[in-house]
């Protein structure tokens, strides 16, 4: 057998945002992945990327880092989106707003795989919304998605910030005992907003507010879609029932969840830790590069998760679960609470991952 090609040239678009600067972060020194090409609106197009980051009339600095920018591509020139070049190209990751990612991510799949953390196409019918370690089988989708669309490559959004850690719990759950029910109340944080128009100080400063446009029916739309299973050239949704209560917290990175689940058949405390605790053999064994040493950590410290002491375990990859407990409201119920790092797993390096994760299947080559 051929060895898997481990050398790609890659593009970001929207790599000014919040979402791309995490891509830019996450690309520094990757092993498989070289960044070639960045691509904003018009508002940075022509710039140095170390130009494009800065606010132009009072030259503060909008990169939000944790460590400094790269230095490497402080002085690549930031394209057009609509305009990026992709001959060079193998694959190209976009962090847009969704209007933007409709118009542009169908340009780029006609030549070169789109993993994308925009909204813009994660509820068509052929399009496979992945995350890794729970639906590789839904790779299927992309030669459907390959023939109606006249793509050569092909679009695969990441699901919403929100739905990853939830997703990523059910999962073993859902395999384990089934599923009946879940009621989940989220504390976003700000981060999860954009920039733009992102939440200003003085709405979050002291405050919770209690409403998100469109998060939780995007949530209780795709949680059964990435559960589900290809039948007929099509993604049968796991017919979870999944209600939201998404607010938006004053913490800058981390979504916190409170998840009530109704499971399928009773299981005691200690099976549910268990079954989590043996989950995502498969991705922890491959060691991707991006992959982290756990994909779910279990704390028994009933005062964890929290957003600023648990966001960046396993590098922002795992989601922290900690207060399980018997729900006696829901049949055979339990409750947990879990965080999970919404511009690392939830986005940039959660594409990254998703990239490493269809290359070591072959549907990237
Ligand atoms: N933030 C998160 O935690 C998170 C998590 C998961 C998914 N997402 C998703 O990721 C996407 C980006 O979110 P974000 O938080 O990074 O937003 P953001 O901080 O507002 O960044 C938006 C990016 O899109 C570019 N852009 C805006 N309008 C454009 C246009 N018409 N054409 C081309 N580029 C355009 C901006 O470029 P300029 O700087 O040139 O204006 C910027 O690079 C959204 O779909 C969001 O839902 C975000």
């Amino acid at each position: 057998m051929a060895a898997k090609n481990r050398s790609f040239n890659v593009a970001v678009v929207g790599a000014t945002g919040i979402a791309g600067q995490q891509f830019l972060a996450a690309l520094e020194g990757h092993p498989w992945f070289k960044l070639k090409r960045v691509a904003a609106s018009q508002r940075s197009a022509g710039k140095p990327y170390g130009e494009a980051v800065r606010d132009a009339a009072s030259g503060a600095s909008r990169w939000y880092g944790e460590k400094a920018c790269p230095a490497d591509y402080l002085n690549l020139n930031v394209e057009q989106a609509e305009h990026l070049k992709i001959d060079d190209i193998d694959i190209v990751f976009t962090a847009l707003e969704s209007d933007a990612a409709k118009e542009v991510e169908p340009l780029y799949a006609k030549k070169c795989p789109v993993i994308s953390t925009a909204s813009a196409f994660r509820y068509e019918e052929d399009v496979p919304i992945f995350l890794p370690g729970i639906n590789p089988g839904h790779a299927a989708l992309i030669e459907t998605q390959r023939k109606n669309r006249g793509f050569k490559g092909f679009i695969t959004p990441g699901p919403n910030c929100t739905t990853v850690g939830l997703a990523i719990t059910l999962k073993p759950l859902f395999d384990a005992f089934g599923v009946q029910s879940v009621i989940m109340t989220s504390l976003q944080a700000i981060s999860g907003a954009g920039r733009n128009p992102g939440v200003l100080g003085m709405d979050i400063l002291d405050n919770v507010i209690p409403y998100i446009p469109k998060e939780e029916e995007k949530i209780e739309k795709e949680t059964g879609k990435i559960l589900g299973k290809v039948a007929g050239g099509k993604i049968e949704h796991a017919k979870i029932p999944v209600s939201c209560n998404c607010t938006r917290v004053n913490v800058h990175d981390g979504h916190l969840e409170t998840v009530n689940v109704g499971l399928g058949k009773k299981a005691s405390l200690d099976e549910v830790k268990a079954v989590w605790a043996k989950s995502y053999e498969e991705l922890r064994a491959s060691k991707l590069p991006s992959a982290p040493a756990e994909m779910i950590h279990y704390t028994e410290d009933p005062f964890r998760p929290q957003p600023r002491l648990d966001r960046d375990r396993g590098d922002g990859m795992t989601t922290t679960v900690g207060r399980l407990r018997q729900d006696h409201v829901l049949p055979n119920g339990v409750k947990y609470v879990l965080l999970s790092h919404n511009t690392k797993m939830g986005a940039a390096k959660g594409a990254i991952l998703t990239a490493e994760y269809l290359i070591e299947k072959g549907v990237i080559g």
